[in-house]
């Protein structure tokens, strides 16, 4: 089996083109609220390859990644619950000051309905917001439905390991036929 790509960072600096979140229809749009861990947790874990338990969760909104302001942290919600989250950190001494787009997930009885699209558009609003003209991500190669995802909001690559060229090259090719183009401008 070929070795995977080391991991991937995509680079967003189009904010004067973000559209506004949109709650989907049926589903609420939130920040995260004391209380909401658990239920976090259990979105988390739908997914098979991260191992989350509470202890690395409140380490995480403790601070231990980066800063992580409660008020950037977005639910896409049924019933109040959340089944779709993304979430910021912010490096305000990096160069340039960034925040980072973290741990987007939709529970597999949800996707599709276009709940990450909306949270990961309600995260860089809000680094926006705080005064940051850049934001990233970083993903694994085996991630392609949510790298058109992030492609199609307008993040473009960063190459940050001498194999990315051939893997974003490889990528385009495969997208070619369907790829879409980054969210027109704001109305
Ligand atoms: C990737 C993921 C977050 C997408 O969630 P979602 O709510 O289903 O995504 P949306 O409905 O908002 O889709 C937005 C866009 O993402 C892309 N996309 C999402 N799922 C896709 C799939 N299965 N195949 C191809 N493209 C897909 C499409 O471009 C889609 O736009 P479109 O519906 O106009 O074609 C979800 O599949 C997931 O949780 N995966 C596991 C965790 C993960 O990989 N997280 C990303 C970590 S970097």
């Amino acid at each position: 089996m070929a070795d995977p790509t080391p991991q991937l960072r995509m680079g967003f600096t189009r904010f004067d083109r973000l559209a506004s979140p949109q709650p989907a229809l049926g589903y609420s749009l939130r920040t995260f609220r004391p209380g909401d861990e658990e239920d976090w947790l259990a979105l988390l874990r739908t997914e098979p390859q991260w191992a989350w338990d509470r202890a690395r969760l409140d380490w995480m909104l403790n601070g231990g990644r980066g800063v992580m302001p409660p008020n950037g942290i977005f639910f896409a919600t049924c019933d109040d619950r959340p089944v779709a989250a993304a979430c910021t950190f912010l490096y305000p001494d990096a160069t340039p000051p960034a925040g980072e787009l973290g741990w987007v997930i939709t529970h597999p009885d949800h996707r599709r309905c276009g709940l990450a699209l909306q949270v990961c558009r309600a995260v860089l609003g809000y680094i926006r917001d705080q005064g940051y003209t850049y934001a990233f991500l970083k993903t694994e190669d085996f991630r392609v439905p949510a790298i058109k995802m992030y492609l199609q909001i307008g993040f473009e690559p960063e190459m940050v390991h001498s194999s990315h060229p051939a893997w974003w090259a490889a990528l385009y090719q495969s997208l070619a036929k369907g790829a879409h183009a980054p969210d027109a401008p704001h109305q």
